[in-house]
């Protein structure tokens, strides 16, 4: 029968996964009997991020992200690190930090994460850096550019490649999907990047609301790519106002599609796509969008969606 990873081969299909819906999950039979074997790739929802696994300096905690390797590592799944260097889910004792010392820091997490998480023999590729762009194209003034200027975003790619070379280094971010100011910086950053071997690839995140893609998407992936660079679809999900109209669920299966389509126009050089989460009851939309929900591919009750066809259809 098919499946998503099957219809994307020989790109893998990934969701984030999050502990807490893991261990729901392994005393789930749906989950387990069905929705594992539809997906080839994870992504950490939270368990990478600074604030659970640096929460203290140089205190460590990887028990989340141990889990979602070793849930990754059992299922063949190629699994996104997520993420080293990012304004939110920040540990608030590195807000307080300045100058050299807020450096330091960083370079010290940078190398202790990655180095932990070196021996995942499925680990594809970090998230170095996560959303370094206001929507205008200017920096997002987060405490590293407040303190170390926009250096720190190369600076931190060369550490993360000082300590695994081989290992894919991404950008990640959103807004960044058709052509505007943001995505135009983003694109020069990688350029630079690019150039001193620091970067390898770019997540484009796809938080997008059902009919309103942007219409150049294809056009703005073509342009990274022309970078020298490998792109994926991180964070996708599509959604709606709630409850979902018929009308919004015809046109989510046309947009799933088209998101596909656009990633696979890249041929070889768009290695992937993520949706962010499995199912609508442990999706973060409805929470952080009120009102809005019915964004992934499986509905609450893991019953696939129009758009689960398009999407199988599509790749
Ligand atoms: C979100 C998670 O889904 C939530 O559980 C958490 O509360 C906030 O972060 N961009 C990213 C992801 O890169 O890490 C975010 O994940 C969604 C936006």
């Amino acid at each position: 029968s098919e499946t998503l990873k099957a219809a994307a081969a020989p790109r893998y299909f990934g969701a984030a996964l999050g502990v807490p819906h893991l261990l729901n999950f392994t005393h789930d039979p749906l989950f387990d009997t069905d929705a594992v074997l539809q997906f080839s790739g994870a992504t950490p929802e939270n368990e990478m991020k600074w604030a659970y696994i640096e929460p203290e300096r140089n205190v460590f905690n990887f028990t989340g992200g141990d889990i979602v390797a070793a849930f990754s590592e059992a299922n063949n799944y190629v699994l996104r690190g997520h993420n080293l260097v990012w304004y939110n889910e920040l540990a608030p004792w590195v807000e307080t930090l300045t100058g050299e010392d807020l450096w330091n820091a960083t370079v010290n997490h940078i190398t202790t994460v990655m180095t932990h998480y070196k021996e995942s023999f499925n680990l594809y590729c970090w998230d170095v850096v996560n959303e370094a762009f206001n929507d205008d194209g200017t920096y997002r003034e987060n405490v590293w550019y407040t303190q170390l200027g926009s250096d720190y975003v190369p600076n931190a790619y060369a550490v993360a490649r000082s300590v695994n070379a081989p290992l894919k280094l991404y950008i990640n971010d959103y807004n960044t999907e058709g052509i505007n100011n943001k995505s135009d910086a983003l694109l020069a950053l990688v350029q630079s990047m690019k150039a001193q071997d620091l970067v390898d690839g770019v997540g484009f995140q796809c938080h997008f609301i059902v009919g309103e893609l942007p219409t150049d998407l294809e056009e703005n992936f073509a342009r990274f790519v022309a970078a020298g660079v490998e792109i994926a679809v991180t964070e996708l999900d599509i959604r709606m106002n709630l409850p979902p109209s018929e009308a919004d669920i015809v046109q989510q299966a046309k947009d799933y599609a088209t998101v596909m389509n656009a990633c696979t126009a890249q041929g070889a050089a768009c290695v992937g796509v993520t949706t962010w989460g499995i199912t609508d009851l442990y999706s973060w939309v409805p929470s952080t969008f009120p009102g809005t929900g019915y964004a992934l591919l499986f509905d609450d009750n893991y019953v696939p969606k129009s758009a689960y066809n398009s999407t199988i259809y599509a790749l």
